[in-house]
This record gives C-alpha cells, sequence and structure tokens, in this order.
C-alpha cells in the first residue's frame, strides 16, 4: 500500500475527506503522517484524534524559507512517502523542495486553474464576473499554483453569491476530487507524459466533475 504525507496550515477539511475515504475502503493508502507549519492548526487535533501522526514544524521558527523548507522535508521523508498531498498548506514551496518530490506532490486549489492562481481566488473570480468556477488538482511545479492538471470539478456561480456562498459550493467538490486523485495515484493511474496527465476514457470522464447537484437546483 502508499504510503501518503498530508501537509496542512488550518482547518483541515480536505484532510478530513481523505481521512474519511480511507476509512469507507474507498481510498487504500496509509496515511503515515500529517504535518503543518502552524502549531495551532485546528487540523492537527483532528489528526491525531483519528490515530494518525501528527506534527508541526513552525515555519516562523527558520530564518528563510529554504531553511523551513529543509526542515520539512526530513520530517516528511522519515515517513517515506511515495505522495505528499498539499491539503491547505499555505506556503510558498522552494524550487528545491519541489523538485525533491516532483511526481509526488499534490496540491488542490479553489479555481479551475490556470484562472485565479494564487491567494482570493472567490472574490477575484467574482470580481471578474465569471458564469463557472471550481477547484483543481495538480501536480505542483516550482511555479506556484501550476502544474499537471489530475482532476477539476466545476460550479455554478449564482446572481447574488457572495464569498463564503462560492466557498462553500466549491469545498464540498473539493472534498470529492481529491479522494478521487489521490485514489487514481495509489492505483498507479496517473502517467505524467510530457507534462500533462494521461487517463483512460472513463477517468478522463471522471476527471471533469460538473457539480450536477447545483446545476439542477
Ligand atoms: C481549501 O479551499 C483549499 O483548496 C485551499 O485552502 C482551503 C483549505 O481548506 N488551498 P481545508 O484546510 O482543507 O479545510
Amino acid at each position: 500500500m502508499k504510503n501518503i504525507v498530508i501537509l496542512i496550515s488550518g482547518r483541515g477539511s480536505n484532510m478530513e475527506a481523505l481521512i474519511a475515504a480511507r476509512d469507507a475502503g474507498n481510498l487504500p493508502v496509509n496515511i503515515a503522517a500529517v504535518i503543518s507549519n502552524r502549531p495551532d492548526a485546528r487540523g492537527l487535533e483532528t489528526a491525531a484524534k483519528a490515530g494518525i501522526t501528527a506534527h508541526y514544524v513552525d515555519h516562523k521558527a527558520f530564518a528563510g524559507r529554504e531553511a523551513f523548507d529543509a526542515a520539512l522535508a526530513e520530517c516528511i521523508d522519515q515517513f517515506q512517502p511515495d505522495l505528499v498531498v498539499l491539503a491547505g498548506f499555505m506556503r510558498i514551496l522552494s524550487e528545491g523542495f519541489v523538485r525533491h518530490y516532483e511526481g509526488h506532490l499534490m496540491n488542490i486549489h479553489p479555481s479551475l486553474l490556470p484562472s485565479f492562481p494564487g491567494l482570493h481566488t472567490h472574490q477575484r473570480a467574482l470580481e471578474e464576473g465569471v458564469r463557472v468556477h471550481g477547484c483543481t488538482v495538480h501536480f505542483v511545479t516550482p511555479t506556484l499554483d501550476h502544474g499537471p492538471v489530475i482532476i477539476q470539478a466545476a460550479v455554478p456561480v449564482l446572481d447574488g453569491d457572495t464569498e463564503d456562498d462560492l466557498a462553500a459550493r466549491i469545498l464540498i467538490q473539493e472534498h470529492k476530487i481529491y479522494p478521487q486523485a489521490v485514489r487514481w495515484f495509489a492505483e498507479g493511474k496517473l502517467t505524467l507524459t510530457n507534462g500533462r496527465v494521461l487517463l483512460n476514457q472513463a477517468q478522463s470522464k471522471q476527471a471533469a466533475l460538473i457539480a450536477p447537484e447545483v446545476c439542477q437546483a
């Protein structure tokens, strides 16, 4: 079974979705550890309660990004992960760190990349007046919120939506697509070719999730 390490910075609801999928028998992985860059991340307590090793490496204790990233990698590598899963991990990672885990580092981002990389994605989507917004799971490259896309979910932006409305609608989809992406990785179904993720026909249909429950409402 593949070993994964999950990195968080706060609430950890995506981490919880991964734990729930594992517990339901839908995610054949060993969650070896959850690591936060913030000692007070709420998700650390949740992970510990679920019986998962929970650690923090406080970024504030390090002089610079490289020093922190090196300490973080040392902490991660003791668990010998096949995959490192960024689940609301709010740190820009150095190129050296990303290269160390190339092809073994996934992120979830609350927009349909390549639209709206960076912060405040829901506010920016509302400002731009887009009608479709969503979330993306991708392999990580040294460029922020960039890299081969694995799966995306789209939701409509409705008139009168607030940032919170959009965040809530998209979070529901995040909790579906992240376990799916990690499952495909665990099953060896993700092939990276020329900077793109290749899937088979059936999977590629599942990799474009158009939130049906919202569209029909
Ligand atoms: C999610 O919206 C994720 O896409 C973004 O940060 C948020 C983290 O939420 N990167 P949680 O900690 O998983 O609840």
